[in-house]
């Protein structure tokens, strides 16, 4: 099942629900989408997530959608944001910090299909 999901968006009854089906969960406009990702990359929570693994906020971002058990699609033309997406086993995100990205949620959604 694909969805848009990022931390303004979280889908946070749907996606347990969905998953406690057996059914895996997709996320497009992991970043907010186009037009929207300087919002969620410049928000002042993330970025100090980020810093605190020595990640980029993209990363945290990513991340935090991984440990919910969301599979993650962010788009990107830049080799160097290619590597910088793929490259997100080598931190794990607390329960502390998923508390505190769970507690952005606007129900802001940026597009509908
Ligand atoms: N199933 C559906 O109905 C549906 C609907 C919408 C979208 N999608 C799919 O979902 C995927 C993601 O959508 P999207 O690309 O529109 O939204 P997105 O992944 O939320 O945002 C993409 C934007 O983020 C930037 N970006 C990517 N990685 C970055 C990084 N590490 N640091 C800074 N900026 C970064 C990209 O710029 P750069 O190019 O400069 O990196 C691009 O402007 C696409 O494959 C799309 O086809 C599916």
């Amino acid at each position: 099942m694909q969805n848009e999901i990022h931390p303004y968006y979280q889908e946070q009854d749907v996606v347990p629900f969905i998953q406690s089906k057996g059914i895996v969960v997709q996320c497009w406009y992991p970043l907010g989408g186009r037009g929207h990702t300087s919002e969620l990359l410049g928000n002042e929570t993330i970025a100090e997530i980020a810093s605190a693994h020595g990640v980029s906020p993209a990363q945290v971002i990513l991340r935090w959608d991984l440990q919910r058990g969301i599979v993650v699609i962010p788009g990107s033309g830049n080799p160097d944001h290619i590597r910088e997406n793929l490259d997100l086993f080598g931190f794990e995100l607390t329960a502390e910090e998923m508390k505190k990205i769970r507690s952005l949620d606007r129900n802001e959604k940026h597009d509908w299909y």
